[in-house]
C-alpha cells in the first residue's frame, strides 16, 4: 500500500444493517470531518437541522434510491447520483424516502454519534418490548408503516410524520413493565390484571420521555388507547383532545390486531377488520382517520 493511504472496508455491519429500516455507518473520521453512510427504507421520513448560526457543512450524495425534499417552495425529487450539500440551514429540511436510499454524507462539524444513538435507542427498546410480548412480531414495523401513510394522507406536516413514526413503532413499549404473567397469559385477566395491563401507556410514555427526541412520541404513546367517543383510557379523553397521530395510530393497531391474528386467511380478516373499523367510527375512533386509513389500504369505497 502507499504510504498514507487507506484502503477500508467499511460493511462488516451491512447485511445486519441492510435488514433494519434504518441504519448508518461511520465510515472515515477525520479531525472533524466524517463520511458516513445511511441506509433508509422506502416510506420513511428524516430530516436535516436547522443550524443558521452553525460555520459547519453537509454533503449528502445519492448512491441508490430517490427522496423527496418537502419546503416551504414546494417538492424537490432528488435522484440516484445526485447530491445536496448545505452549511448552514434556516429551518429544518424534511425528506420523505421514496425508494429505499443508501446515502453518503459527509458533514463537518461529526454527527454521526447523535444520529447513532438515535437509531440504536429506538431499536433497544423496540426490541425489548418484542422479546417480551410475544404478540408483536413484525406489528411495530407494519403498523409504523401504515400509520405514516395514512398520516400522509391527513396532511400531516414533516416533524409531526417523524414523531408519528417513533409514536406507531413504540405504542406498545410500556408493555415491558407490565408483569409477564400478566402480559401473555392465555386466558381472561381478572380486574386487577386488566389495570395492570391498562398501564401501559403511561408507562411508555415515561420511558420515552426519558429521551428529548422521543418526547412528542410520548404524547402519541400514552393517548393511544383512547377513543373517539371519551370511553378510552388512561384519561377518558375524547375528539380533538386526542392528539391526531394518536387516533391514527390506534385505527392502524385494531386493523393490525384483526389481520394479523389470523394470517392463514388474510382475505376474510381483512374485510373483518374493515367492517370493524367502519362499524365503530365515531365512537372508538376518529371517522376522518378511518376514512382516510381506507383509502391508504384501497379500500376507499367501503368508507
Ligand atoms: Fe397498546
Ligand atoms: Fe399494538
Amino acid at each position: 500500500m502507499v504510504k498514507g493511504l487507506t484502503l477500508g472496508k467499511a460493511d462488516e455491519d451491512a447485511q445486519r444493517a441492510a435488514k433494519q429500516s434504518s441504519s448508518v455507518e461511520l465510515l472515515v473520521q477525520h479531525r472533524a470531518l466524517e463520511v458516513t453512510r445511511h441506509r433508509i427504507a422506502a416510506g420513511k421520513h428524516f430530516y436535516l437541522d436547522e443550524a443558521s448560526e452553525w460555520s459547519g457543512f453537509e454533503f449528502l450524495y445519492v448512491i441508490r434510491g430517490t427522496l423527496t425534499l418537502s419546503s416551504g417552495e414546494g417538492k424537490t425529487a432528488v435522484h440516484e447520483g445526485e447530491y445536496l450539500h448545505h452549511h448552514g440551514l434556516p429551518e429544518r429540511a424534511y425528506f420523505r424516502v421514496d425508494e429505499d436510499l443508501e446515502l453518503l454524507m459527509v458533514s463537518s462539524p461529526p454527527s454521526y454519534h447523535l444520529v447513532k444513538d438515535e437509531i440504536q435507542e429506538i431499536m433497544a427498546l423496540a426490541r425489548s418490548v418484542e422479546e417480551k410480548d410475544e404478540a408483536t412480531e413484525g406489528h411495530c414495523h407494519r403498523l409504523e408503516r401504515l400509520a405514516i401513510r395514512t398520516g400522509e394522507r391527513l396532511g400531516l406536516p414533516g416533524q409531526r410524520l417523524i414523531d408519528l413514526s417513533y409514536g406507531a413503532y413504540l405504542h406498545d413499549v410500556g408493555k415491558v413493565r407490565v408483569p409477564d404473567g400478566i402480559l401473555n397469559k392465555p386466558g381472561r385477566l381478572t380486574d386487577e390484571e386488566w389495570v395492570e395491563m391498562r398501564r401501559h401507556p403511561e408507562h411508555g410514555a415515561a420511558m420515552l420521555r426519558e429521551k428529548s427526541f422521543l418526547r412528542a412520541a410520548a404524547q402519541i404513546v400514552v393517548s393511544h388507547h383512547e377513543n373517539y367517543d371519551g370511553s378510552g383510557y388512561p384519561h377518558g379523553l375524547r375528539g380533538e383532545e386526542i392528539p391526531m397521530e394518536a387516533r391514527v395510530v390506534s385505527v392502524v393497531d385494531a386493523y393490525d390486531a384483526i389481520t394479523s391474528e389470523r394470517p392463514y386467511q388474510v382475505a376474510g380478516a381483512k374485510s373483518k377488520a374493515v367492517q370493524e373499523l367502519r362499524l365503530n367510527a365515531g365512537t372508538q375512533f376518529d371517522p376522518r382517520v378511518v376514512r382516510a386509513f381506507l383509502s391508504v389500504i384501497g379500500e376507499d369505497e367501503l368508507a
